[in-house]
């Protein structure tokens, strides 16, 4: 949800800031702006509604060595050139990532209204800071207005008379920083300057950094020094990076099978799992007698794979529960529960604010989580890293497989420890998992028929997904990626219950995407599938089975890898995947950066 840059250094800043922004563009990109210092020390902006590219072109030929950029996602106050970032109030300057949720407080109580020209709570920040701003002291302007705000806070600020400075402070949105040969940068998440360098820190909450060309200082609120904690990210400036592949999702959807690979076989020893890398021990899992999974949209949609089939191997309730809604529930859970919280930016704040809550009743939480360092990870008890790499397309693909392939891993390390599997049906589960890389391997290759089959739903106004079981958790999964890319309404019914009311709403050539990898309830869903097919629907049907013709039972028939019934879940959601990536392409969208939405939810 917006994204920051700041530079300062011996190279053209402007050039650094459009490039960056360019990566972080998927976190918001309604809006962006740059504001920089000129030769003469004054403050310079250049800012638009629009994409970065919109704001490239208004941008002139400067030499500025240091200044700040902004992608914005709007909140408070619709998308116009005025409500971009950076706002600039008398000797301030300032963008900003996250909410503060008391700005109409703050401009009755300091008299700001005569200071204001945009609808954004940011404009408040900047309005206050320039309030307190001496013209001399910057830090002290910082801590003088930090108190003063409630909710979530990145701000990097110029302020003038402190040319090639910049100065920062975050509370929950994240922030990351680095000192390079060229200069210092600081930024919402490193994919904004992994280009310059591997080592970075994460910018710890409440600390004031100030930023030149050569040096990053911090102080906490009491003016102690702080020291940074570098950390070095595990991957290069290529995977952040389209590497051929006309967008983001395409090619992430493609790296499935690697980043499963990488995900779980450091995780097998002697072929079993192993989480004692990941310093989880065997003790958290024993004793347990429910369990909590909280996360929010395609991580939610992970965790129900993971209920269905911890519930199945453990014989413990599994509650899934939405983070926004379990966060204002009275959580039931007592202090022998096992809470897991799932989210691949490690920053989705009802997620983080969801796992708070559950800290409070119990120490085993463990979050399964993509972006290393990130707030979930850093506040759970435990942390299982997904390896997948850098997710750039808005729409989760390979975060998700790899989110459930953890779900896998857990679930045959609980069973092990609570002796509910043998040693060699743990080998046999964990071969399997091992094996599903292939099997989506084996999907992509299908990628040309999914394709023509989509062509079929570019003109509908709704679709429905339809399972049992495993297959229900997938439809869900499956009906959220075509709806936020292709803006097609798509619903996900468990098969059974269709009949209960919504299969009123199937006539003649409404497609149903229908998924049948679950040999206990095959035949049926086949009933079911005849159901809608009796009706009109034209049904798309995904089974093991090798070829169905029967048009009783469906239009098209998608083959899937021959696997276990309990791992046909990573074929079948590649094809979903797939199916939804190609519906946005046929309607001439941008599957990467679908509207309204943005990567990483960091507002409530
Ligand atoms: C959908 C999608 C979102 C995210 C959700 C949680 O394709 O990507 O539904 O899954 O916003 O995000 P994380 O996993 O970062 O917590």
């Amino acid at each position: 949800m917006c994204g920051i840059i700041g530079f300062s250094g011996n190279v053209r800043a402007q050039d650094v800031l459009l490039d960056g922004l360019q990566r972080l563009e998927y976190r918001g990109y309604d809006s962006a702006g740059i504001a920089y210092f000129k030769e003469t020390g004054k403050i310079s902006i250049r800012k638009t509604a629009g994409k970065v590219r919109d704001l490239r072109a208004i941008c002139d030929d400067n030499e500025a060595t240091c200044g700040i950029g902004h992608t914005r996602w709007a909140t408070h106050g619709g998308v116009t050139n005025r409500n971009a970032h950076p706002h600039k109030c008398g000797d301030v300057a300032l963008i900003h990532n996250g909410i503060i949720e008391n700005y109409h407080e703050l401009v009755s109580e300091y008299g700001l209204e005569d200071r204001l020209i945009s609808d954004t709570d940011t404009e408040v920040a900047a309005a206050l800071l320039d309030k307190f701003y001496d013209g001399e002291d910057a830090i002290g302007a910082i801590k003088a207005i930090v108190p003063l705000l409630r909710g979530s806070f990145a701000f990097c600020i110029l302020f003038k008379n402190h040319p090639g400075e910049i100065y920062a402070i975050r509370n929950v949105s994240p922030l990351v920083a680095a000192k390079c040969k060229e200069g210092t940068f600081i930024a919402s998440d490193l994919t904004a300057f992994i280009e310059y360098g591997r080592e970075y820190f994460i910018v710890p909450e409440y600390a004031i950094l100030t930023m030149t060309d050569t040096e990053i200082t911090m102080q906490d609120m009491d003016g102690k020094a702080i020291e940074p904690e570098m950390t070095e990210v595990s991957w290069d400036v290529t995977a952040a990076q389209k590497d051929g592949y006309p967008t983001y999702m395409l090619k992430e959807i493609n790296e499935q099978p690697d980043a499963i690979a990488r995900t779980i076989t450091p995780r097998i020893s002697g072929g079993l799992p192993n989480l004692s890398d990941d310093g989880i021990p065997d003790s958290f899992f024993e004793g347990c007698r429910d369990i909590t999974i909280i996360a929010c949209g395609s991580a939610m949609h992970a965790g129900m794979v993971g209920k269905s089939l911890i519930q199945e191997m453990l014989e413990v309730p599994v509650t899934v529960a939405i983070a926004s809604e379990f966060r204002y529930e009275p959580p039931v859970i007592t202090d022998e529960s096992i809470v897991i919280a799932v989210s691949q930016s490690g920053e989705t704040i009802d997620t983080l604010e969801a796992l708070r809550l559950a800290k409070k009743k119990t120490k085993k939480t463990l979050s399964i989580v993509n972006v290393k360092g990130s707030s979930i990870a850093r506040e759970s008890d435990y942390v299982l890293y997904t390896h997948a790499g850098p997710e750039i397309a808005v729409a989760s693909t390979k975060a998700y497989s790899v989110q459930m392939a953890s779900f896998y891993l857990l679930a045959c390390k609980l069973a092990l420890v609570q002796k509910k599997i043998s040693e060699d049906d743990a080998k046999k589960f964990m071969e399997n998992l091992q094996n599903v890389s292939d099997s989506i391997s084996a999907v992509i290759a299908q990628s040309d028929k999914i394709e023509q089959l989509t062509k079929r739903m570019l003109n509908a106004n709704n679709t429905f997904f339809i399972g049992r079981g495993l297959d229900y958790t997938l439809s869900m999964e499956g009906a959220l990626k075509l709806k936020e890319i292709s803006y097609i309404h798509a619903e996900a019914y468990a098969a059974g219950e269709l009949k209960h009311g919504t299969i009123a709403l199937i006539s003649e050539g409404v497609p149903v995407i229908a998924l049948a990898t679950q040999g206990h309830v095959y035949s049926k869903v086949i009933s079911n599938i005849r159901e809608v097919k009796a009706r009109g629907a034209y049904v798309i049907l995904l089974s093991m089975d090798e070829k169905i013709t029967d048009r009783a039972i469906c239009d098209t028939h998608i083959s899937l890898p021959k696997v276990d019934d309990r791992f046909a879940v990573f074929s079948a959601v590649t094809v979903l995947q797939i199916i939804a990536y190609y519906a946005s392409v046929g309607k001439g969208l941008d599957p990467d950066q679908p509207r309204n939405l943005a990567k990483s939810v960091t507002v409530e």
